[in-house]
């Protein structure tokens, strides 16, 4: 009985609040599952938060409706990664107007917001940019594949690709649109090789992809050279993750797009206990090489364990009740 009303008491939170909480993701991916799987273990065990997920599967209409379900139900708050920032910025603003929170997690707006939550996508493009540069002794034929167009990260990510890129007139850059999917890279490259032929796919040097899948794609398209690099970003730990993909040589570097479901619910709780927080909540990333791939991934798989045994709490508190 004891043991019971412990329990009780750690799930329902001090207060015995129940707060619930309307996640909106733009779509589905081995990064949003990661995150995903963050949010559900981070509920526990302060407070009894009821979290509601939908997700929009790329589709801005399938997102509006969601969000709009969302407000008509009344949830205390949105978390919510929009597809493109331009569509799903009226019902941003609407949710706003009605009162509810509306947390962004790694993909903004153009409108109204309680705070954001990710990583600076154009000092990703940036850091990305130098990385190639220097890789390729600063000249040199680069093709870089984009994310969503209209999608936040796309844009920011390529600003500061560009940024970096500009200063070298040795490196030759052809921007491609993809977008995020496996498949739409390897759909960019094989319309390349039908534009400019298989001889200039043959001599790139470098393919900068958005992310790791995007750059996964351009390599199974098999139109790539022998000495072209490829680079992503996201380095998710995992079997199919980009950090084994660098361990492994497959990919020359990726970039940590850091997923912090623990942070984001952190931030929510604040905001629905009107707790101090700060509207910008950058997270920190890092450049993934070859050389500390190995290191990092021992971390990251620690740190999935880790969450798997949390989650296996999760599972048992579950059956208890
Ligand atoms: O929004 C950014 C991108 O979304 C990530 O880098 C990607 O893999 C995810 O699907």
């Amino acid at each position: 009985a004891f043991l019971a009303c412990f329990l009780l008491c750690c799930c329902q939170g001090k207060e015995g609040k129940r707060y619930v909480i309307g996640v909106s993701q733009c779509s589905e991916d081995i990064w949003r599952d990661k995150l995903n799987e963050e949010l559900k273990t981070a509920t526990f065990p302060e407070d009894e938060v009821s979290l509601q997920f939908a997700s929009a599967d790329d589709n801005d209409t399938l997102q509006i409706r969601q969000i709009e379900q969302f407000i008509k139900e009344g949830v205390d708050l949105l978390v919510i990664s929009p597809n493109q920032a331009h569509a799903i910025t009226p019902v941003v603003n609407k949710a706003m107007r009605k009162g509810i929170p509306v947390i962004l997690f790694d993909r903004r707006t153009d409108g109204a917001y309680t705070a954001f939550i990710g990583a600076n996508n154009v000092e990703i493009g940036r850091q990305m940019g130098d990385f190639v540069a220097r890789q390729t002794g600063h000249r040199g034929s680069v093709v870089e594949i984009m994310g969503l167009k209209g999608s936040s990260p796309a844009a920011d990510r390529h600003r500061g690709f560009m940024q970096s890129i500009a200063k070298y007139p040795g490196i030759k850059l052809v921007s491609l649109q993809g977008d995020w999917t496996k498949a739409s890279g390897k759909r960019a490259i094989l319309d390349l090789k039908r534009r400019q032929g298989a001889d200039f796919c043959a001599t790139i040097d470098y393919v900068f992809a958005q992310n790791d899948r995007m750059a996964m794609g351009a390599l199974e398209a098999g139109v790539l050279g022998k000495r072209t690099k490829l680079c992503g970003v996201d380095a998710l730990p995992g079997p199919e993750g980009g950090m084994r993909l660098v361990a492994d040589s497959v990919l020359s570097a990726s970039y940590i797009y850091p997923t912090r479901g623990d942070l984001v619910l952190k931030l929510a709780l604040n905001i629905l206990k009107h707790r101090p927080y700060s509207k910008e909540n950058l997270l920190q990333s890092a450049l993934v090489t070859p050389d500390k791939a190995p290191l990092m991934r021992m971390q990251a798989d620690e740190m999935n364990m880790q969450q798997q045994r949390i989650q296996d709490l999760h599972k048992k508190l579950d059956l208890f009740f």
